[in-house]
């Protein structure tokens, strides 16, 4: 079944509850959060005190993908915030399977992050590992930038590596998620779907929501939700 994430890099932070809780109402059933560190990605963002409180905020799973170097550092103390899903980049981890493992023996669901340029046959040993493989489809660090086409292939090319290897991990996508590419990235096989701008940067998060999660329903064949 397809979900939509939305991001709340593209919220209003002086409201990020009203947000969260709108977006929530048009669909939204797991929230992504973006942890960038200024390292990583040439931005910086939030940490676990602001998941602390969307924790206190909302009973939705809290995806944190965290675009930061020596994440091994901070796993425990994105669990103490309440974080369920943690998702750590291929291209920032020095043992990736130990981050990995980390991640699940902190009660949280481990998922593993590809940039645009890096290979999905790169992750083939540690699939086993993971709830999720996100894969970036823009250059990580900022919200409101064109999907990068390619990045269909590489989604259509974890489908197969998941039904050879014979997992279950989920596929989910990140970066220009709109109304124009939906359909397309629908169809190659991906299920979480991420969306920040096109959720929350026309100021009207519940319609936006609601609209682009009917239409990547739509493409997946699935019935349209009932309000
Ligand atoms: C980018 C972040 C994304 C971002 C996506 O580095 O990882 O989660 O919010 O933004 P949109 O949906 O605006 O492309
Ligand atoms: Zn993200």
């Amino acid at each position: 079944m397809v979900e939509l994430l939305p991001s709340i890099l593209s919220a209003d932070f002086a409201h990020l509850a009203e947000e969260v809780f709108a977006a929530e109402r048009g669909g939204g059933t797991v929230i992504h959060v973006d942890v960038m560190d200024g390292h990583f990605v040439p931005n910086i963002t939030l940490g676990p005190p602001v998941v602390k409180c969307l924790r206190k905020a909302t009973k939705l799973p809290l995806d944190c993908h965290l675009m930061i170097e020596e994440p091994d550092e901070y796993i425990a103390a994105f669990a103490d915030a309440g974080a369920d899903w943690v998702s750590v980049h291929y291209e920032a981890c020095r043992h990736l399977h130990r981050s990995l493992a980390l991640i699940g023996e902190h009660g949280m669901k481990p998922g593993v992050v590809i940039n645009p340029a890096t290979r999905v046959n790169l992750l083939k040993e540690i699939l086993p590992m993971v709830h999720h493989v996100l894969v970036m489809s823009v250059n990580p660090g900022f919200g409101g930038q064109s999907f990068i086409e390619f990045s269909l292939d590489k989604i259509k090319q974890l489908v197969e590596l998941r039904r050879e290897l014979g997992l279950a991990f989920r596929i989910e996508v990140d970066g220009g998620v709109a109304h124009e590419t939906v359909k397309r990235i629908v169809q190659a096989g991906a299920e979480l779907l991420v969306a920040g701008n096109a959720v929350f940067g026309g100021g009207r998060p519940e319609e936006d929501a609601r609209a682009l999660l009917a239409a990547a329903r739509q493409a997946a064949g699935e019935p349209p939700v009932k309000y």
